[in-house]
């Protein structure tokens, strides 16, 4: 396989050991010694082997976070420091920047120049984090006129920071800036298939100056998350990854009554109106679902298209989708990676051959990588044509590059095929017809909707879902509301 691009020297030093836990002040093994591997999905090897925390681990860890919390060594600094190691923190990723995303490639599978540009997406949240230290306002209440009535936004205390595998330091991100930002301490659990650029965030916070035990990093797998979700120390979990789990965790923390935030699957509904800018709408279309190799919460899986327009849209979405070249991430000509383990192939493939018994028609791929591709986890951009809402393919989240198209007649019939689903993340609609626009934004189902465009984010905006997709919203200002908790003080001056 070419590999244009050579590995930096700070990236082979860094694979050439065993990482481990950062806990407290520093890196240490697993209590019970325990490691697992994590592989590079484009050729299936090895890259290094990652400690795996255990309860134990779990348990040290929230002794350190709790340190910091009740100490207020974090809460209780001035403001504009703790900004300043936010914003430190930025600039420590921004130094490293190609570097961190050389990590990404490998461990996830991405081309570069996606891992590039989310590496600008975890240092724009981090600078955008960074000037909200001082921002979360508490209120004044008029109330009877012997007392004075104020109300104190304080910080949640220990939360726990769970992860998926698509967008490994976008997602740490999302949930570190915030939680810091507004006084709380975390610990992260990034995903099984892809510890490694948060091992790299614990050194960066550490080296910015961030007081031991404000972040720590616990590797390993769904039962080291299941221990976050028991321990009784921690008081807060933000989680993205499946439904399932999502429901999981939703139900262990009740024991301890924990708060909870989950951002979870997708089964978005892109809908074309022949008013469109069709030439557009096909190219935005076909990224916006094969993109990361279709695993992406957002991706516009579900392509309703106005009946007339349909072969053609279809057509020119499908010439667009053989401009994708699969590839090593590494390789700069490489626009799509594999899917990111053994396991996900195995799931999108079982996917392929259900839709085709469910009776709708592969119009492209449908197949692995094949050639020098066939030790990686490969799957050729998929199209499936006469997708009806009764199949799995429509109704479940795939989460590789396989598409669903349904023909729709009208305004209204587009709005209730793209809400026959069981989740809400987002949604796009693409027509020239402003009323038509403002109709189907209004009577969609969704988190977030795109009016001629797709997939866009910012650390601006608040994200997260209707329905099944989850609830609580990231980033934006309503990030406020998923990391502190409210306090009001009654003083008589009677
Ligand atoms: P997952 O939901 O199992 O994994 C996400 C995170 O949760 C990982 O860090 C994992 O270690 C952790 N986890 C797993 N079980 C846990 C438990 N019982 N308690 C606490 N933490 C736990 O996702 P998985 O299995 O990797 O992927 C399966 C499917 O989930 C995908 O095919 C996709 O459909 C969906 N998914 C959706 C994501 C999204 O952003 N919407 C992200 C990742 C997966
Ligand atoms: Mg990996």
């Amino acid at each position: 396989m070419t590999q244009a691009v050579q590995l930096m020297p700070e990236v082979e030093k860094f694979l050439q050991e065993p990482r481990k836990l950062l806990i407290g002040p520093e890196w240490v093994e697993a209590s019970s010694g325990k490691t697992f591997a994590t592989i590079d999905p484009a050729r299936g090897d090895e890259l290094t082997a990652v400690a795996e925390a255990g309860a134990e681990d779990v348990d040290a860890a929230v002794t350190f976070a709790r340190k910091v919390v009740e100490s207020r060594k974090w809460s209780g600094m001035r403001p504009a420091d703790r900004g300043q190691i936010l914003w430190k923190i930025a600039d420590l990723i921004e130094g490293q920047k190609f570097e961190l995303a050389q990590l990404e490639v490998l461990d996830q599978g991405k081309p570069m120049f996606m891992a590039l540009a989310e590496m600008d997406i975890a240092i724009s949240t981090f600078r955008y984090y960074a000037g909200w230290v001082d921002k979360h306002y508490g209120e004044t209440i008029p109330s009877d006129g012997n007392m004075l009535l104020y109300s104190l936004r304080e910080p949640m205390g220990v939360c726990a920071g769970i992860i998926p595998w698509n967008y490994p330091l976008i997602m740490a991100s999302w949930k570190v800036a915030p939680a810091l930002a507004f006084g709380n301490a975390m610990i992260l659990k990034p995903a099984e298939q892809t510890p490694l650029t948060a091992l790299k965030l614990g050194e960066i916070a550490l080296e910015a100056g961030a007081p031991p035990g404000l972040l720590q990093i616990l590797t390993g797998a769904g039962e080291t998350g299941a221990a976050l979700v028991e321990h009784p120390g921690i008081d807060k979990i933000a989680f993205t990854g499946s439904t399932e789990v999502g429901r999981e965790i939703m139900r262990n923390a009740a024991e301890s009554l924990k708060r909870v935030t989950l951002e979870l699957g997708g089964k978005s509904p892109n809908i074309v109106f022949s008013d469109a800018d069709l030439g557009t709408a096909a190219n935005m279309s076909m990224y916006g679902v094969f993109l990361n190799s279709g695993q992406t919460c957002t991706a516009a899986t579900r392509l309703l298209v106005e009946e007339k327009i349909h072969d053609d849209f279809v057509g020119s979405l499908v010439e667009a989708s053989a401009k994708m070249k699969l590839g090593h991430g590494l390789d700069s000509e490489t626009r799509m990676g594999p899917v990111v383990s053994a396991e996900q192939l195995d799931r999108v493939m079982g996917y392929v051959e259900t839709g085709k018994k469910e009776g709708a028609k592969v119009i492209s791929g449908g197949e692995r990588g094949n050639g020098d591709l066939s030790d990686g986890f490969f799957v050729k951009p998929t199209v499936f044509t006469e997708v009806t809402p009764k199949m799995r393919i429509f109704q479940e989240e795939i989460f590789g590059p396989v598409l669903a198209v349904t023909a729709v007649k009208d305004v209204e019939d587009a709005i209730n095929v793209g809400n026959d689903t069981q989740y809400g993340l987002a949604a796009a609609v693409w027509t020239s017809d402003v009323k038509k626009a403002h109709r189907v934004a209004a009577g969609l189902k969704a988190g977030t909707v795109w009016v001629n465009t797709y997939g866009i984010y910012d650390p601006t905006v608040s994200f997260g879902g209707f329905k099944q997709s989850g609830f609580g919203r990231e980033l934006g200002r309503h990030a406020v509301e998923a990391y502190t908790q409210t306090k009001s003080v009654w003083v008589n001056l009677a």
